[in-house]
């Protein structure tokens, strides 16, 4: 039997350990009402504490009402949404597991169907099918996010404002729910990323122009929310290291980003790419985003989690062996098998009969399984 590799030791940051390096990515499930989380995020996000994840990341949730992707998008605008969410975050730590949540706006790719419905602007359609209506956007600039999608209204003082403060009342509940990390969502197109992309963002006042300005509203949220969200407790920001569009955000602006959010206690960069343009154009294939997560962790000296399409347990834990990454975090291969965590201890430790972080009421009887199995194997 080998020993465990780093991948599956425990990290601790801030306040918080982890019991091991493999994070559940947020996954937006589309299946709230009026942003409630109900049954079906529980069971969801439940298995993969039961599966052994280090931290699992509740979806993208939104701070305003108009800051959802879709209808059935969770939100975190109001007390009453605070509730089924501690049930869930009181779990996932009864299980082992550390309780995070990722907060957004997604500015001007808002008011959209579901993915299964379409993955466009609201239509006409949505209403008579599902009584469900389009609403208003608000972006930095007016420029909608793809052909057919709504004109955005320009965010004024007032409305960055208002935003801003949003995060940090949603930060606020975050904490009251039980949640121990908290993730500000800059990534993929949806509002702090369009304030950080030229290709989103073509203001002339102090949020605009200069990377500097661009950079403006991201950070002076992250500096409120920190002042709310308890210093024992991690902050992550998700990025996309690259728009992966001609003109756009690029690795540079990353890493001069990074360090600015280190300075104002963030203590994580979780690494994904693109979501602004219309077509992305920078590398894809396995573990594509991992030398984004690399480059912002060595050039920037923060802490980076890395993300997308890692499937094989060796190479989760070479990229932590390889300092490429402090974190793993799988989004689609933990939804293939949420025992994800579970089954790479048993492959990473060459031991069959690992079953010593499975919950007992399974573990007990799959090991003597394994043992009747090795036994008869044997003769
Ligand atoms: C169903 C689904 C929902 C997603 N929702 C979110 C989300 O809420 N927030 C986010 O930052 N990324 C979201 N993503 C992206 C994932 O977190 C992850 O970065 C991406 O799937 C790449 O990792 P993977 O190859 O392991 O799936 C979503 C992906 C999927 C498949």
């Amino acid at each position: 039997m080998k020993a465990l590799p780093k991948l599956l030791t425990p990290i601790t940051l801030r306040s918080v350990t982890a019991r091991n390096r493999l994070v559940v990515s947020p996954m937006c499930q589309y299946s709230a009402g009026l942003g409630m989380a109900n049954d079906w995020h529980f069971a969801h996000l439940s298995r993969f504490a039961l599966g052994g994840f280090g931290t699992v990341i509740v979806e993208a949730t939104a701070v305003t009402p108009e800051g959802r992707i879709t209808h059935g998008d969770l939100g975190l605008w109001n007390d009453d949404q605070m509730v089924p969410l501690a049930h869930i975050a009181a779990f996932l730590k009864a299980r082992g597991a550390v309780p995070a949540i990722q907060i957004g706006h997604a500015g001007r790719k808002a008011s959209a169907q579901r993915p299964w419905e379409g993955d466009a602007a609201m239509t006409a359609q949505d209403l008579s099918e599902r009584a469900e209506a389009p609403w208003k956007v608000y972006a930095p600039s007016s420029i909608p996010h793809n052909d057919g999608w709504i004109v955005p209204e320009v965010l004024d003082q007032a409305g960055i404002d208002r935003i801003r403060e949003a995060f940090v009342a949603t930060a606020r509940r975050a904490n009251t729910a039980g949640f121990d990390i908290l993730e500000v969502h800059c990534a993929h197109g949806y509002l702090m990323n369009e304030f950080l992309s030229p290709i989103a963002n073509t203001r002339t006042d102090s949020y605009g122009g200069s990377l500097e300005n661009r950079m403006r509203f991201p950070l002076e949220t992250f500096e409120a929310v920190r002042a709310v969200w308890p210093q024992d407790k991690p902050l992550f920001v998700r990025i996309s290291a690259i728009d992966g569009v001609d003109g756009g955000w690029s690795l540079d602006d990353s890493v001069a980003f990074a360090k600015a959010a280190a300075k104002l206690g963030v203590d994580v960069i979780d690494t994904s790419s693109g979501g602004v343009g219309r077509s992305y154009k920078g590398p894809f294939g396995p573990m594509h985003q991992v030398p984004f997560a690399q480059a912002i962790r060595e050039r920037a000296g923060i802490k980076t989690m890395a993300v997308g399409l890692i499937t094989k347990p060796e190479e989760a834990a070479s990229i932590v062996d390889h300092g490429q990454a402090d974190l793993v975090a799988l989004g689609r291969e933990a939804l293939a098998n949420p025992q994800w965590p579970l089954h790479a201890q048993a492959a990473l430790t060459d031991d069959p009969l690992d079953y010593r972080s499975w919950p007992i009421q399974a573990g007990f009887w799959l090991r003597g399984r394994a043992a009747a199995l090795a036994r008869l194997k044997r003769g």
